[in-house]
């Protein structure tokens, strides 16, 4: 093994919350490591984690381009744009995908370059706590020894497999699997029916699939507010996504030929599914394993996740932890927030993530997105609160796009008038959630976007139509 390299902050964890934890600590000035160990097929670097690799940027390739197919198959007769022997090249939409992912991948090499950070390809791992730091190993294609000050943890999360059926990529598959189905499947199964479950199932449908989802829990997206994923669900179910609530997984046979599962309806009723292929996605699991979190005596929770506090600081001195592995929203997102907080900590400035104002978006059609409170938490809070909505189909640039499903509800203080929740279900919703976030971040009143004027004809008028519905006024509905 070389010599022993030294550095301010070593950051375990190439995914959205280590780069730009790297990038931050090397803007503030400190001598950066950053370790991971994607490989590509080629079996060299291919930083950026899961969201890069098998998470946000691969599946909004894939929902981008099923959603031009969708569109092409079933809306542009509305247009007059008639479409002759319209056809899906699977195996070209994949390799776009994996050029848009191979972009990222080499975005980020190019960044830590720019910002003179020593990468190291490999496995990361504590050895043990030195004089005024840590020793770390890096197991690659050669063995480094590393030291630093500071540490940060950012291995993030996989895939939870069901007990006593792994995923063999093949016929039941993790969320890299789903991404890499080289032929659509004619019967597509998913269990459970969150996040990554209804933007799957929405790429294979368009594609053709039939699909069946089935969810344990007996409510449709719990954690959304309950006048969206009802919206929700109509939509998904009007479109031939079938989601079967309340279900019980049984057994599960895989083989060459397809899967069976066997579950038990919300009725009590035995049934069997028989699928080609079957996504497995039912939350995932911290990264832990491998980390020899154990040499220094790192505290982990029942779950495996890290133990930190609100500001990400371990149960060590100087070592750091964000994103995925520890608790919170899985959202690349939160874990930016969390490493550019923690790079600006470790250089004694005062580092901050507001979780209240943690976007959420779910990149189906119609997309839904929301932040804040939902009125069923308000509701259980006993918090008195005004509601006001407007739809999309009472706006104009909606109807002009062909997209009226949905609506912008706004949630805000019955005396104060602070918004509280913002919950969309409509076209572009991921990007009309902004808006909201900046309103709650500077405490804003529903009156204060009320009062802002927006650009007509915009989707951004449902939200100013939604804070003039709280004061019941609304002028276009
Ligand atoms: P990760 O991105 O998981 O990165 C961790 C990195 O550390 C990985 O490269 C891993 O290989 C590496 N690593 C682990 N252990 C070691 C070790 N010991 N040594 C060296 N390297 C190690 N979130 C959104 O906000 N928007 C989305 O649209 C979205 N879509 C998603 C779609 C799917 C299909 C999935 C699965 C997830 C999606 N997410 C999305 C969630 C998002 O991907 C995660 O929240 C995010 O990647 C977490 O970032 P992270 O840096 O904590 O961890
Ligand atoms: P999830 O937590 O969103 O949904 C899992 C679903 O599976 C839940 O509805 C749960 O009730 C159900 N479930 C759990 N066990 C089950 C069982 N045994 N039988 C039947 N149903 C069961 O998890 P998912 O979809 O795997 O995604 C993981 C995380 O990745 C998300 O929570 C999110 O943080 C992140 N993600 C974010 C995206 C985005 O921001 N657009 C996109 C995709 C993933």
């Amino acid at each position: 093994m070389a010599d022993t390299k030294l550095f301010d902050v070593i950051v375990i964890g190439g995914g959205p919350g280590g780069y730009i934890a790297a990038i931050r600590a090397a803007q503030l000035g400190f001598n950066v490591a950053c370790i991971d160990e994607w490989k590509n097929d080629k079996g060299g670097p291919a930083p950026g984690g899961t969201c890069t690799n098998v998470g946000c940027i691969p599946s909004k390739a894939l929902l981008q381009s099923s959603e031009h197919y969708d569109q092409a198959n079933h809306h542009f007769a509305d247009h007059g744009i008639a479409v002759k022997g319209l056809e899906i090249d699977v195996a070209k939409m994949l390799a776009r995908k994996d050029t848009v992912v191979k972009q990222n991948n080499d975005g980020i090499l190019y960044l830590f370059k720019k910002n003179k950070i020593t990468f190291f390809h490999g496995r990361g791992s504590f050895v043990k706590a030195v004089d005024g730091g840590y020793e770390i190993k890096v197991a690659g294609a050669t063995e480094e020894s590393l030291a630093g000050k500071h540490v940060i943890v950012a291995t993030g999360s996989s895939a939870r497999a069901l007990p006593g059926v792994p995923f063999d990529e093949e016929s039941v598959l993790s969320n890299d699997g789903a991404l890499r189905v080289a032929a659509v499947p004619k019967k597509l199964g998913l269990i459970g029916s969150g996040v990554i479950g209804l933007e799957m199932g929405s790429v294979w449908r368009r594609l053709g699939s039939e699909v069946t989802i089935l969810e344990g829990l007996p409510t449709f997206l719990g954690a959304v507010d309950e006048q969206v994923s009802k919206e929700a669900f109509k939509a998904f179910t009007k479109q031939g996504l079938k989601i079967e609530l309340g279900v019980k997984v049984g057994e599960i046979k895989a083989g060459k030929k397809g899967v069976s599962v066997a579950y038990v309806d919300a009725k009590g009723e035995a049934k069997e599914l028989a699928v080609d292929k079957l996504i497995v996605s039912i939350g995932r699991v911290p990264n832990t394993i491998g980390l020899n979190a154990e040499a220094v005596g790192l505290k982990l929770d029942e779950r495996g996740a890290i133990v930190v506090d609100g500001d990400c600081k371990t149960s060590l001195p100087n070592v750091w932890a964000i994103g995925d592995v520890v608790r919170g929203p899985m959202l690349a997102h939160k874990a930016e927030e969390e490493g550019v907080a923690v790079a600006e900590r470790i250089a004694g400035q005062h580092g901050h993530v507001n979780f209240n104002t943690i976007p959420w978006v779910i990149y189906t059609n119609p997309e839904i997105a929301w932040v804040g409170q939902t009125e069923q938490q308000l509701k259980a809070a006993g918090r008195a609160y005004k509601a006001g909505s407007f739809p999309f189909l009472a706006n104009g640039r909606a109807r002009a796009l062909g997209d009226t499903t949905g609506f912008v509800k706004f949630l805000a203080d019955a005396a104060t008038d602070e918004i509280l929740g913002v919950h969309i279900v409509g076209p572009l919703a991921s990007e009309l959630i902004a808006e909201a976030v900046v309103a709650m971040e500077f405490k804003a009143s529903a009156e204060d976007i009320a009062r802002i004027c927006h650009a007509h004809p915009s989707l951004s008028e449902a939200t100013k139509e939604a804070a003039l519905a709280v004061d019941k006024r609304t002028l276009n509905f």
